[in-house]
């Protein structure tokens, strides 16, 4: 029987325009090609490239934990991957971002000695650069899971960029949460208030998914965010507050370790 391998490629956030060469080429030449792409129209795209796609999305469940379903994603995809076949799972956006199954997958195959490697792809802040017009190097960027953000208190510095992934789930601790709700968004606020000025312009981006589409930008003060339309796609970006000031003990520092002898 031939030996099982796995491919983990993303399709960009923008329906194939996004899909590097190498996932597309993966996507083609592999037996079976698993997909978690989000829409029916990217799921088209997928079996314009390879008529053997199989969805994993019906594996979302209202009354189902999201770690059951991911659960059964991985298993699904080994399963493919122990029976021998060449075996793609396509993601939508990068696949190793905030992706759970797709990181589990490729490390559970190397594990019982399968050959499993992940590709880049384009990914929500790839866009968010792109269409915000600002470079992650200039006043430094920080990016957190939202939930993560608000339950660990997570310790940040406002004077550089902040992004906020999946807004619309912030603070669900049951994995059962799919649809934003204004009162948690609101909680979201107040904890951004304790760092940030109520009347700070945040924006509620929402990346263009289609070829021919716009990116949605919302722009509107922290006080209101509640007001935003939410949706799953989301991104939260809060730009800086101040700037940051160099340190005189770190500049001693670099004077006395690199000082010409
Ligand atoms: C489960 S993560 C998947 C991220 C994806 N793998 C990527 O590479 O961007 C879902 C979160 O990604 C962000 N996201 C996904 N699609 C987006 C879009 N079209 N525009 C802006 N952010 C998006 C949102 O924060 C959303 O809650």
């Amino acid at each position: 029987m031939a030996r099982g391998s796995l491919v983990v490629v993303g399709t960009g956030i923008k329906i194939a325009n996004q899909c590097t060469i190498e996932a597309r080429y993966h996507i083609e030449s592999a037996d079976i090609v698993f997909e978690v792409v989000g829409d029916r129209l990217a799921q088209s795209f997928l079996l314009s490239l390879n008529q053997n796609v199989v969805s994993l999305q019906h594996l979302y469940g209202r009354d189902r934990a999201r770690s059951d379903t991911y659960e059964s994603m991985i298993e699904t995809i080994l399963g493919a991957v122990r029976a021998g076949k060449r075996v793609c799972a396509a993601f939508y956006g990068h696949p190793g971002v905030y992706v759970y199954p797709s990181h589990e997958s490729v490390r559970r195959a190397r594990e019982e000695g399968f050959e499993a490697e992940m590709l880049p792809a384009v990914s929500a802040d790839a866009c968010i650069f792109a269409d915000l017009g600002f470079d992650p190097g200039w006043l430094g960027c920080q990016s957190f899971e939202a939930t993560d953000f608000v339950i660990n208190a997570r310790k940040f510095d406002p004077t550089a960029v902040l992004i906020l992934w999946q807004i619309a789930l912030v603070g669900d601790r049951t994995l059962r949460v799919f649809e934003s709700d204004p009162r948690r968004i609101a909680l979201l606020a107040e904890v951004l208030m304790e760092d940030y000025p109520a009347d700070h312009q945040v924006k509620v981006y929402g990346a263009a998914t289609l070829p021919i589409g716009e990116p949605q930008v919302q722009t509107l003060p922290l006080s209101r965010l509640a007001e935003a339309e939410i949706t799953q796609e989301s991104t939260l970006i809060v730009p800086p507050v101040g700037e940051a000031k160099a340190s005189p003990q770190r500049l001693a520092l670099i004077e006395a370790r690199l000082a010409a002898a």
